[in-house]
């Protein structure tokens, strides 16, 4: 491909079948709204990875709040051991989904396994034990304001574990040092900066050896560059840690550097959803203009 765009895109004319004429758009605004054709790209990924198998499955999960319906039959696979992107533009139900996949919400229909476990059929202890398996970094990095960042990434250890004070030590000072936090660690959340916040959520939240990482937008209010360091860091932990790590945003370029695995959202439902070079390579019109950062397409402002 000659004519590539400034975000790697081959650029509409060149693939066949993508152009966007009045017809398709006719189709996508019929009541079902848009076609989200495709879980191909996710079956030739399968295809591609024998040995991989899905950490998490979502499964016709339909929600809604009110008359407000925010997940409308969502499918997905998330692959075990791997960096997977959930890319969508605001207010698609991104935020609602996380919540469903740690049984902070639940599906009026539909059903989410985590591991091959029903999480709407747990009991609570079980449920516990199951979100045990995950390190959340939520958007503003969700510190108490009134510790430190030591006793910060300490807290979850302190709680959940019957480690010594002194092996608590050495672990909080090797995820401060992961994340490039010494020398800070009496400092209070107040006194840092928004990306020094994210670190230190992002250090919190491996301090339990977690399986699963998600991170909800981790680079919303940071500057491009910090949101670079930062994806560059969510790589090389997981380089070091493995681990299967879900990342929720709605920046391309994040989605571009880290994701092995992407999905994109709309509308509550899975437009597409395959690996990283398939999904930059989509056919798909919806899928093309989210990622191709295009004005034309299926996408306004509504
Ligand atoms: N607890 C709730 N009760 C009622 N409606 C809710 C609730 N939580 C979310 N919603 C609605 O669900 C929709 C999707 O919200 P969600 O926060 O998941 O979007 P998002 O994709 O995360 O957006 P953003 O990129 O802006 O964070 C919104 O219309 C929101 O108002
Ligand atoms: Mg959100």
């Amino acid at each position: 491909m000659s004519n590539i765009d400034e975000t790697g895109i081959a650029l509409e004319d060149e693939v066949e079948g993508a152009g966007f004429d009045p017809s398709t758009r006719e189709m996508l605004d019929q009541a079902a709204e848009y076609s989200y054709d495709l879980h191909s790209g996710q079956d030739t990924f399968r295809e591609e990875h024998p040995g991989d198998f899905w950490s998490i499955q979502v499964e016709n999960v339909h929600k809604t709040f009110g008359t407000n319906s925010v997940l409308n039959g969502l499918n997905l696979g998330i692959p075990e051991g791997m960096i997977t992107v959930i890319l969508g533009p605001s207010g698609t139900g991104k935020s609602v989904l996380i919540k469903h996949l740690i049984g902070l919400m639940f599906p009026d229909e539909g059903q989410i396994l985590v591991h091959g476990d029903s999480v709407s059929k747990m009991r609570m202890s079980k449920l516990l034990e199951m979100r045990r398996k995950f390190g959340i970094l939520f958007q503003d990095g969700a510190l108490f304001g009134s510790m430190n960042l030591y006793d910060n990434v300490a807290f979850p250890l302190r709680q959940h574990t019957d480690l010594s004070e002194a092996q608590i030590h050495d672990i909080v000072f090797e995820r401060l040092a992961d994340v490039g936090l010494i020398g800070a660690e009496t400092r209070g959340p107040a006194e840092i900066s928004g990306g020094m916040r994210k670190r230190a959520g992002f250090a919190r939240a491996l301090v339990l050896e977690p399986e699963i990482v998600m991170f909800d937008e981790p680079d919303s209010g940071l500057d491009p560059v910090r949101t670079a360091l930062l994806c560059g860091l969510i790589k090389e932990m997981h380089t070091r840690h493995g681990g299967t790590y879900i990342v929720i945003t709605h920046d391309i370029a994040s989605a571009r550097q880290i994701g092995e695995y992407i999905a994109v959202l709309w509308k509550g439902r899975i437009v597409e959803a395959g690996g990283a070079e398939t999904m930059f390579d989509s056919k798909n019109p919806f899928v093309r203009q989210f990622l191709g950062r295009r004005v034309e397409g299926p996408l306004g402002m509504e």
